[in-house]
């Protein structure tokens, strides 16, 4: 493959090249892709506006670098695989032709149903091949996909579909995820009582689970494509153009429409799929995560697939039927590629090695994690008992907002570490500052990582809120780009992220804000105000910890209220944001000026109240004492 690092020599020299001259080397890699027309210019960028640009007034659809491109050469090489839910329904394959057919019909309907350029369509679905279909018909089409992950609640999926401006919502009957079915049509139709913007839902059938059909509204998949054209020519797109909004939580206030745009998020997912995983033609690629989230979009959906490569989808959980589930599919699959959770990797450790037991894993080649920082006995399960020692783990670093992976070994080429993402890729330049924002150069530093120079899958803007933007990202520290975690590079320049140094908790890998559940948590009407923080947990990384104050609470009432306001969460948001502990108390720790201190709920949680710092400026200082008194997990103190 062309543009593929294959040594550490390689990756060193390419490494250099992209600093001296970021522009030859940025525009050496978009070559291999298929444009209409080419760039006037490489990049074109400010941080403090902050005004990106990759490869300026080039014209391009990226479908065509999937399709056009490849169909004359490996139209009829595997494109999909995807494996059902259920083990005993067959797994389907789409060839690129089949796909590229599937794609333009779509792409056609939603013609029909009035989409055009710059419209924004939504998409609720589970993990079917449809999906993927979906989001390239969009992209055909020059229509901004939105991807709600379909385990959110319906006022999630409405306040995302409204901030979008959605116009279309394709959505399916059900979903099926291991024993379960999520009535997703029905969570959608609950959405839109409050999404009046939405003109028409086309409705996947998957699991015949009954629906109500709105007439003038709603239409079914297949009716809907029944006897379209399989040709759609590609809509010409501006190399700005945005691609996709994709929600992601922050530290304060309503999830953020994350904006990428069309050539530069191209470029850089095909280039770091190809490097981190080494890939070669032929390979079977799986990623477990859902398409709902980044990860699904970058390395199930356009990297593999801007690659030529056969990338592998799947339905249903890791634990269903049991918890050999992910090892069945390695060996049925013959997969070469594994890119997982680490909170998968320990759940899986903790039910035992007996889901090993008979499995063959001898395709395997490179394992891959995201999400979240992966501990060290997990990375050594992993490495021993599902790579049997023969395959490198690349531990990719990366966000919503920087498109694809930033910091992350090359497989095979960089020596891993546990616990480390490693080196950057070529055309990162990340630093480390401290709260003042003084860059700390050299080896053995700690603080908080920042990225100094663009790269072209970055996010571009927050859909409709450009100064949010500017605010959350570039304006912590003058010029850099701020990515909220906390890293430390060692003697050796490896990086080591330590998790999230503001008020995000990651949560099984899913990042979520905790003035967000908090806002959730205030809407139940016993409640006077709440604050909650992450805490270590063994399987998901953190938990969710909520200390809430209740006045009006009858004693005795607090099983049943704290049973409700995990309801009410999981209501508002979905349950992944459902606290795993709620704590009444009697009030927070706050200062004088009335701010909540959330480093001594922190420091509570997780158990060690030893070194609570100064508290001096308490309003109340009881208060610690009291929450330590009746804390749900043991604290030392
Ligand atoms: C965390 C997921 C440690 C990090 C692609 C980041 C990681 C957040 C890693 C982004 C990793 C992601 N090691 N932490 N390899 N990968 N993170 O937007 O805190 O869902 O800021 O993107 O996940 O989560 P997001």
């Amino acid at each position: 493959m062309i543009n593929k690092i294959h040594t550490l020599g390689g990756y060193f020299h390419e490494y250099q090249k992209s600093l001296t001259n970021p522009d030859d080397f940025w525009e050496q890699q978009a070559e291999c892709l298929y444009w209409r027309k080419r760039w006037e210019k490489v990049i074109d960028w400010n941080f403090e506006e902050p005004s990106i640009n990759w490869y300026v007034n080039a014209k391009l659809n990226i479908t065509e670098s999937i399709f056009e491109k490849n169909l004359y050469t490996h139209g009829n090489n595997t494109a999909i695989i995807w494996e059902p839910n259920d083990p005993a329904d067959e797994a389907i394959t789409l060839t690129y032709r089949q796909l590229y057919e599937k794609v333009n019909q779509l792409a056609n309907s939603l013609k029909i149903l009035g989409v055009k350029k710059g419209d924004r369509v939504a998409l609720y679905m589970p993990m079917v091949p449809e999906l993927a279909i979906a989001l390239l018909a969009c992209a055909r089409i020059g229509a901004i996909h939105s991807v709600i992950f379909a385990g959110f609640s319906a006022q999630s999926l409405s306040e995302r579909i409204n901030d979008a401006g959605a116009k279309v919502v394709i959505t399916s009957d059900g979903g099926y995820r291991g024993s379960k079915v999520t009535p997703l049509k029905e969570i959608a139709d609950e959405a839109m009582e409050h999404s009046p913007v939405v003109e028409s839902v086309v409705v996947l059938k998957r699991t015949n689970t009954p629906v109500e059909m709105k007439a003038g509204r709603d239409i079914w998949w297949h009716d809907l494509m029944e006897g379209k054209d399989t040709e759609c020519p590609a809509e010409e797109m501006d190399a700005e153009d945005p691609l996709f909004i994709l929600y992601t939580s922050g530290s304060t206030g309503k999830p953020k429409g994350i904006v990428h745009t069309v050539a530069g998020y191209m470029v850089y997912t095909a280039y770091t799929f190809r490097n981190v995983f080494q890939y070669s033609r032929g390979d079977v690629y799986f990623c477990t995560a859902d398409i709902g989230w980044i990860t699904g979009h970058s390395y199930i959906v356009y990297g593999p697939l801007l690659n030529g490569a056969q990338t592998l989808m799947f339905e249903g959980t890791p634990t269903w039927p049991d918890a050999g589930r992910f090892w069945d599919i390695v060996d049925k699959h013959k997969v070469n590629q594994f890119y997982t959770a680490p909170t998968a990797i320990r759940s899986l450790l903790s039910l035992g090695n007996e889901y090993l037991a008979g499995k063959a894993l001898d395709s395997l080649k490179v394992l891959g994690t995201v999400g979240e920082p992966i501990n060290e006995d997990a990375w050594h399960w992993y490495h021993d008992h599902v790579g049997k020692n023969r395959c490198p783990i690349v531990d990719t670093w990366w966000q919503t907002e920087t498109g694809g992976v930033l910091i992350s070994p090359l497989a095979g080429i960089t020596p891993t570490k546990p616990s480390f993402a490693t080196l950057p890729l070529p055309g990162v330049l990340p630093v480390i500052v401290d709260n003042e924002g003084k860059e700390l150069k050299g080896n053995s530093v700690e603080g908080n990582l920042c990225v100094k120079f663009p790269w072209p899958g970055m996010a571009r803007t927050i859909w409709g809120d450009h100064e949010r933007f500017r605010d959350t990202y570039f304006s912590t520290f003058k010029n850099y780009y701020f990515t909220g975690d906390g890293v430390r590079r060692d003697e050796d320049g490896y990086y080591r992220i330590l998790g999230r140094v503001d008020d995000v908790i990651n949560v099984s890998g899913h990042r979520l804000g905790t003035a967000e559940i908090e806002n959730a948590i205030n809407e139940h009407p016993l409640v006077n105000e709440s604050a909650v923080v992450g805490y270590p947990h063994a399987i998901k990384g953190q938990g969710i910890y909520a200390f809430v104050v209740c006045p009006e609470l009858s004693t005795g009432g607090e099983e049943g209220i704290r049973r409700s306001i995990k309801q009410g969460v999981t209501k508002i948001i979905g349950p992944i944001a459902r606290p795993d502990l709620v704590q009444i108390v009697p009030g927070l720790p706050k200062t004088r000026s009335g701010k909540i201190m959330r480093r001594i709920l922190r420091k509570i949680a997780e158990g060690d109240a030893t070194n609570l710092g100064d508290i001096s400026t308490l309003l109340d200082e009881d208060i610690v004492g009291q929450i330590i008194d009746s804390a749900l997990v043991d604290v030392k103190h």
